[in-house]
């Protein structure tokens, strides 16, 4: 069989090989507490399953959906991104929706970039900027996070050739699997960046709002707060209201650049299903389940910060979303580390920090950012995290 050069040279998804780890310890009789893949388990509130149980009889026509999303959807989109980030959205070219992030993330550069391009992608982060480059043709060049730059881009240090040849800068902030939050100053710096190199600054919200008020966060900002011209915004339903299994989100920002990704979207698939961006009207006008599912995190957090704060650890305090970016002790590294916590008496599957970051140029020297890190998906639920925790307080090292 004929495989195209893109499907060869992909190398194996991290995630599978946290798979392969986990079924080793099953073969033994052993049930891991599981904080590899970051796939809520929490249910979707009820209130938004009544709301997609109505809604299939209220859209019982089920012909094609709108592809860039209903007007009702892109109206509650526009509603509670004024009242959230005090943005105001033209539903009719400033938003479309899309069939959750990952989905707009990937196809997105497909309007955008050629042979030679290249894409600025943050090391360690999401597998699907870099997949999307180059499923598109062009390349990823990787910026490292790092802690001695307060996981934000060091600006300085990308050269100036790849600048000029970048069309895409992606950004996440709440920063998966940092924490890191983005400040005012931040976008501001990034946005003359780009604008300055013609670069389209694409960011990454999905964790808007997975947020430590204990850590004492405050609501993430917008990067559409500090400019709209090249700018687009990538959020979604599935970490604020649990509903990673409904693939239901949207895109946001400069108009021209909506319309471009909407021509890319109505040549790829048809749209969200009706009944689903109904349940998402729902879920977007409510707060309450959002404030609830960040006290769970919260909780979670803090019993697991202190099981690691207890065994020495240097103490990672995130800020959002809903990982532990946790820095490893001397003497070990990411494989070596996690390696402790998956040994059968311990049972705690983490996913060492270099399996989900790229290796990156930096100052000279090529250095993989998360060569030094473990990083924990609070997704077990709080009775596993606090049995996790009595686990942790037995590794030696
Ligand atoms: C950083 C980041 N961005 C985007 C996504 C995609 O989320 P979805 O496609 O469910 O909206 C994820 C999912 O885990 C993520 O971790």
């Amino acid at each position: 069989m004929h495989i195209s050069n893109t499907i060869q040279s992909l190398a194996p998804y991290a995630f599978a090989e946290v798979d392969k780890l986990v079924d080793a310890l099953k073969e033994q009789g052993i049930t891991p507490i599981d904080f590899g893949v970051g796939d809520p388990i929490d249910p979707t509130p009820e209130f938004i399953r009544e709301s997609l149980k109505q809604a299939t009889d209220s859209h019982s026509k089920a012909g094609y959906p709108n592809n860039s999303g209903m007007a009702s959807y892109k109206q509650a989109i526009a509603n509670w991104y004024k009242s959230r980030f005090k943005v105001e959205l033209n539903p009719d070219t400033e938003i479309c929706s899309n069939v959750g992030s990952k989905e707009g993330i990937f196809n997105f550069p497909l309007g955008h970039l050629n042979p030679g391009d290249y894409v600025l992608i943050p090391s360690p982060g999401y597998p699907p900027y870099k997949q999307g480059t180059r499923f598109a043709s062009a390349t990823p060049y990787f910026y490292p996070l790092l802690a001695e730059n307060n996981f934000f881009p060091d600006f300085d240090a990308i050269p100036e050739e790849i600048a000029k040849k970048a069309k895409i800068m992606w950004f996440c902030y709440p920063n998966s699997p940092t924490g890191k939050l983005a400040t005012k100053e931040l976008y501001e710096k990034a946005y003359a960046f780009c604008q300055k190199h013609d670069i389209i600054m694409a960011c990454d919200d999905c964790y808007s709002e997975i947020y430590f008020r204990n850590n004492g966060a405050t609501p993430p900002i917008s990067a559409l707060s500090v400019g709209r011209k090249g700018i687009v915004v990538f959020n979604s339903l599935s970490k604020r209201s649990c509903m990673t299994g409904y693939r239901v989100g949207f895109v946001v920002g400069d108009p021209e650049i909506i319309s471009i990704f909407k021509k890319v979207k109505s040549n790829i698939d048809s749209g969200t299903p009706n009944f689903i961006q109904a349940a998402a009207i729902t879920a977007l006008q409510d707060e309450t389940h959002v404030t609830e599912a960040c006290e769970r995190y919260a909780t979670k957090l803090d019993i697991i910060t202190k099981a690691l704060a207890a065994l020495g650890l240097d103490p990672a305090t995130p800020e959002g979303t809903f990982y532990i970016w946790q820095k490893v002790p001397q003497g070990y590294d990411s494989v070596s580390f996690a390696k402790l916590f998956l040994a059968p008496e311990i049972g705690i599957v983490v996913t060492p920090g270099e399996w989900i970051s790229d290796e990156c140029e930096y100052k000279g020297q090529k250095i993989n950012p998360g060569k030094n890190y473990i990083r924990f998906a609070l997704v077990p639920t709080i009775e596993e995290c606090n049995l996790a925790a009595e686990k942790i307080s037995k590794i030696k090292y």
